[in-house]
């Protein structure tokens, strides 16, 4: 299949990427290198093509223009920089490439920030998503995989989170989720034709294997791991953990860690789902447990070999205590379960660190 999957340079995007590309589908990848950084495509050229790890060029731009298109991969990825908003470019990238499905990863996503600049969200997330949507309907490509969030949740009322747990946005990024959420449901109502998968992400962290791609963030992480990553590298002086007196087993906040490696898999079995079975699937991907806080540093620590300095500090707004998924629907439905454990997420995540200049 040839897919364009938007916000593809992006940390789950370019992991995603990798793997539809092992699988045999041709990728076109449209990003603004809003939250990215153009030597994904080298890293990714690297993984693809073999070469030895330490010859990689992991810090070589590509050469691309705007919808120019050429990366060393030829067909296997085409790059179209530009906005998943631009309506006269997608309509072009859809004429250009024989797409048969969209993986929708483009948008904002740091909730701090969300509430700080909602419009801008709104924009981004929800703008984004219509014009993507209509974009496909004028081209008769109505096969999706939707970035969705276990944001979604809100403030969930009990662990595990099952799909069918009450739905609730606590800020405007969460909103803007929920809305796209509602509005592919909508769509999927009027015309059967489409096959949509909404895949709800716990807490995406690690990187590929090989070191030559992980989540690279612009500007300072707001994310737990990477920050650890920064810290234990002595790129940041020390993490602050954001409230100490949660209910939980050692007072410090609970999630469900899912390696992006495990994730990008899923998004392969979502997509093999829709094109046999079509409709609309709703899932969540994570690993199924959740882990404190403390728990992950102390990871951290030991599997780099390095002190994490922190300091408890007040709770950070909007965040809950615990939040982790029930993942037994994504298991039966497509016979998917996170493989990789938190000692592989994070020394994942360091093997990338400490390749990062
Ligand atoms: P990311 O920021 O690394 O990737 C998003 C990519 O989209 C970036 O490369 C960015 O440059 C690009 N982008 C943003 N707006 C764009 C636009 N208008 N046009 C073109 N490109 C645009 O984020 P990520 O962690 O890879 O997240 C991918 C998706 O998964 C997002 O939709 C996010 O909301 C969702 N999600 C992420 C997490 C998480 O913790 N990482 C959790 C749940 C859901
Ligand atoms: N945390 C700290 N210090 C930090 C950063 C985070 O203590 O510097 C704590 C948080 O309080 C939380 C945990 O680490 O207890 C995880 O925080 P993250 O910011 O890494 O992740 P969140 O669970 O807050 O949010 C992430 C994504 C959201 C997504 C959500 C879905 O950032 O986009 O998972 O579960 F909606």
């Amino acid at each position: 299949m040839s897919i364009l999957v938007t916000g593809g340079a992006g940390y789950i995007g370019s992991h995603t990427c990798l793997k539809l590309i092992e699988a045999g589908h041709e990728v076109v990848l449209l990003d603004n290198f809003c939250n990215s950084h153009r030597s994904v495509l080298a890293g990714l050229e690297a993984i693809v093509s073999k070469a030895p790890v330490d010859e990689a060029p992991a810090k070589k731009a590509p050469v691309d223009k705007a919808g120019a298109g050429k990366t060393g991969m030829g067909k296997a990825l085409v790059l179209v920089e530009g906005d998943v908003r631009d309506a006269g470019l997608l309509g072009q990238v859809f004429a250009a490439h024989s797409i048969e499905a969209v993986i929708h990863f483009a948008a904002l996503k740091a909730v701090g920030e969300s509430v700080q600049r909602p419009l801008d969200y709104y924009d981004n997330n929800l703008s984004g998503s219509l014009v993507l949507l209509k974009a496909m309907r004028e081209a008769g490509v109505k096969t999706l995989v939707f970035s969705s969030s276990a944001t979604v949740y809100g403030n969930p009322t009990q662990v595990p989170i099952r799909e069918d747990a009450p739905l609730e946005a606590t800020n405007p990024y969460g909103h803007s989720k929920l809305m796209v959420e509602g509005i592919l449901e909508n769509v999927c109502q009027a015309d059967a034709a489409w096959r949509v998968a909404r895949l709800r992400y716990f807490n995406p962290i690690g990187a590929h294997e090989s070191g030559l791609i992980g989540e690279n963030p612009q500007g300072v992480p707001s994310n737990l791991v990477p920050y650890i990553a920064r810290v234990a590298a002595g790129k940041l002086a020390k993490l602050q953990v954001y409230g100490g007196d949660y209910p939980t087993r050692d007072g410090t906040g609970v999630r469900d860690y899912v390696h992006v490696m495990d994730l990008a898999e899923g998004h392969l079995k979502a997509l093999e789902y829709l094109h046999a079975h079509g409709g609309l699937l709703t899932l969540n991907l994570g690993g199924g447990r959740g882990y404190s806080v403390l728990e992950v540093l102390r990871m951290f620590e030991q599997v780099s070999a390095s002190p994490v300095a922190f300091e408890v500090v007040p709770r950070r707004p909007g965040d809950v205590a615990e939040c982790w998924a029930d993942t037994g629907a994504a298991l039966k439905i497509l016979g998917w379960k996170a493989q990789r454990n938190l000692a592989t997420m994070c020394l994942d995540t360091w093997r990338w660190q400490k390749q990062q200049a």
